[in-house]
């Protein structure tokens, strides 16, 4: 249940709110006979969701003693079971919505899964006896990268958001393709190193961690650099993650 800093969400905290979103948007309104282990979860467990509700402050997050660990994983057990019941006899006439509802919970918490390991990282990093997350990982063997090559890309209009024809999954802040106009760049041919990633910044780059991925902007003296940035929801800045793409002006 540690909270590490606002932007932590406690572990126990993500699981009970991962299996909260099945509860509150398939079981409630489409499980026949759902009963719900305890009301005040909906209030705990909430996120963001405004229009379901007050959410509970997120800084706040690491108070919630109780429920406990093992609460939170019966709570979940709970959904689990109550989601395999109406999966397999779920009312025709609200599939539709509920196979909708199930393809959003899911990336829903994949997305999670992703915060859950940053956010672990960041509890264990402020523990002075430095704890690992695993200790059984072998250092990769010693290879050449090879020299760092560009592609380069001319300025022009591009396409940017979800196409919606390709029918795979988008969230509703992917959507709304639309076109844009890009500055001429180059993008590395491969990812870089931790190494390669600080001799470029000692050498006077300048990055952006984005949303998705960390993106490098190189200065030069005749032109300040640009960044473009893209990549998925769910991460956030502040965290260092252990690849990057590189990217120039030209
Ligand atoms: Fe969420």
């Amino acid at each position: 249940m540690v909270q590490s800093m606002p932007d932590v969400s406690p572990p126990k905290w993500h699981i009970a709110h991962v299996s909260w979103f099945f509860e509150a948007f398939i079981l409630k309104p489409f499980h026949p006979s759902y009963q719900t282990l305890d009301p005040a979860y909906d209030y705990l467990f909430n996120s963001y969701y405004e229009t379901h509700g007050t959410p509970f402050p997120r800084p706040d997050r690491g108070m919630i003693s109780r429920p406990t660990v093992d609460d939170v994983y019966r709570y979940r057990a709970h959904i689990d079971r109550a989601m395999a019941e109406l999966l397999s006899d779920p009312p025709q006439e609200h599939l539709p919505e509920i196979l909708r509802r199930l393809e959003l919970g899911l990336p829903h918490e994949q997305q999670h899964q992703e915060l859950l390991f940053m956010d672990i990282k960041h509890i264990l990093a402020q523990n002075p006896l430095c704890p690992a997350y695993r200790n059984d990982l072998t250092p990769p063997p010693a290879r050449d990268m090879g020299e760092l090559g560009w592609h380069a890309y001319p300025a022009g209009v591009r396409h940017i958001g979800h196409d919606q024809a390709e029918k795979s999954f988008a969230y509703d802040n992917e959507m709304g393709r639309h076109r844009q106009f890009v500055e001429a760049f180059q993008i590395a041919d491969r990812p870089v190193t931790n190494g390669e990633f600080l001799a470029f910044m000692k050498a006077g780059g300048t990055t952006h961690l984005t949303t998705g991925y960390r993106m490098v902007g190189r200065r030069s003296r005749q032109k300040a650099g640009r960044h473009h940035s893209t990549g998925s929801s769910g991460m956030k800045s502040g965290i260092t993650i252990s690849w990057a793409a590189w990217c120039r002006s030209t």
